[in-house]
């Protein structure tokens, strides 16, 4: 226990890194959030994903278009034998960003080199990771919206050119030198489109969004799990964890395990449709995935705001939480399921969401009265 605080302490207190290999390295923040369906990777995550993680695009289950797209100019560019143009990808959490970007160099052929947005602090940094590429590498760049300006700048002619201009010298005496970089691709990732720069955006030659899993993937991801992890389980109850995964594989994976947990405990081992449905309520897990804080924000919205609309920072200052994680963790899920709509005077609770948590929509009611 001592050791585990030691361990704890640590890891709360380690500064950014500046070359990480360990994805949930790359992820100090949303390594402490303890959050059972968060889609936001955790310390307990990291064995488990690099197991269950796909290393090729034939076992990357879903999200059609983003691979057939990617398979095209992937072949494109091996058989004209140059490097695969820049790509970006962006959605929300634990839906397979830093997994492509993997799949991308090994279908490539090529390495890869990982760092992150909020790692790479000054110019030299990122000089230093691009005269280290070689010919044709990945370099990729998670949460790339947290670069800095000045860092974003010495990005562009790297990724339009391949070449580096550095400074020389100070004053008068200062002078340009133009380096040449290996041919790369760039891979960046983000979780907040909107927060690129335009000038950036516009060097991605392959832009795409992630989307939320359908059922049948999200299905399908689960057995995929559940076999590599040697989980005795029924078809019932693997669709269980499925039907509650909020379409996220990274949540799907997490939930297994926590119901494997509980089957091991308190059943025979065998996750069935029952076990697995006590399991997931123990976990405050309702049955289309809401937990309790997803609740907190429709019950905030609506008890104490009337509704809405309402503002994000006073929705996240009345729920105690950060801005950042109500708009990357919760919202998402929520706008996904028509819970809830984004307007610009703020957050409004739609009659869906009224309908789930069995609450009477008083709004709508005398909406209607006004116009009778
Ligand atoms: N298409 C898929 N098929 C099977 N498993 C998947 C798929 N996509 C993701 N996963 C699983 O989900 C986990 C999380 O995926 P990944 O780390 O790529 O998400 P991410 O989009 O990079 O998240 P973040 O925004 O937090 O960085 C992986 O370890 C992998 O096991
Ligand atoms: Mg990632």
């Amino acid at each position: 226990m001592i050791i585990g605080y030691f361990a704890f302490v640590f890891y709360a207190k380690r500064k950014p890194i500046f070359l990480c290999y360990n994805t949930v390295k790359c992820h100090e923040e949303g390594g402490l959030i303890s959050r059972i369906i968060s889609g936001k990777p955790t310390v307990e995550d990291s064995p488990l994903e690099t197991n269950l993680r796909p290393k090729r695009i034939l076992d990357f289950i879903g999200q059609s278009k983003v691979k057939d797209n990617l398979l095209i100019s992937i072949a494109a560019a091996r058989k004209r034998g140059e490097s695969l143009d820049h790509v970006l990808l962006y959605g929300p959490p634990g839906l397979g960003k830093t997994t492509l970007a993997h799949i991308v160099a090994a279908e490539m052929g090529v390495d890869i080199k990982i760092t992150s947005g909020p790692a790479i602090e000054r110019t030299g940094d990122l000089a230093a990771i691009l005269t280290n590429l070689k010919k044709h590498d990945v370099l990729f760049i998670d949460e790339i919206h947290r670069l800095s300006r000045v860092v974003e700048e010495i990005l562009y002619p790297a990724m339009e050119d391949f070449a580096l201009d550095i400074i020389i010298g100070k004053g008068p005496g200062a002078r340009s030198l133009r380096l040449n970089l290996p041919p790369f691709t760039l891979v960046g990732a983000t979780t907040r489109y909107a927060m690129l720069s335009a000038p950036l955006r516009d060097r991605f030659g392959n832009v795409f969004h992630l989307d939320f899993y359908d059922a049948e993937a999200i299905k399908t991801i689960v057995q995929r799990s559940a076999q590599i992890l040697q989980i005795k389980a029924e078809p019932d109850g693997l669709a269980e964890i499925a039907s509650r995964a909020r379409g996220t594989p990274r949540v799907a994976n997490r939930l297994l395990k926590r119901v494997r947990d509980y089957a091991e405990v308190k059943a025979a081992g065998i996750i069935t449709k029952k076990v697995a449905m006590e399991a997931l309520s123990k976990l405050e897990v309702d049955p289309i995935g809401l937990d309790d804080l997803d609740r907190k924000v429709l019950h905030t919205i609506i008890e104490k705001f009337g509704g809405g609309p309402v503002g994000l920072e006073t929705i996240a200052a009345s729920i105690s939480e950060e801005a950042d994680t109500i708009m990357d963790v919760y919202e998402p899920y929520l706008l996904q399921l028509g819970f809830l709509e984004r307007t610009p005077r703020g957050r409004v609770a739609t009659p869906l969401a009224y309908e789930h948590l069995g609450l009477k929509n008083n709004k709508k009611n005398s909406a209607q009265q006004s116009l009778l």
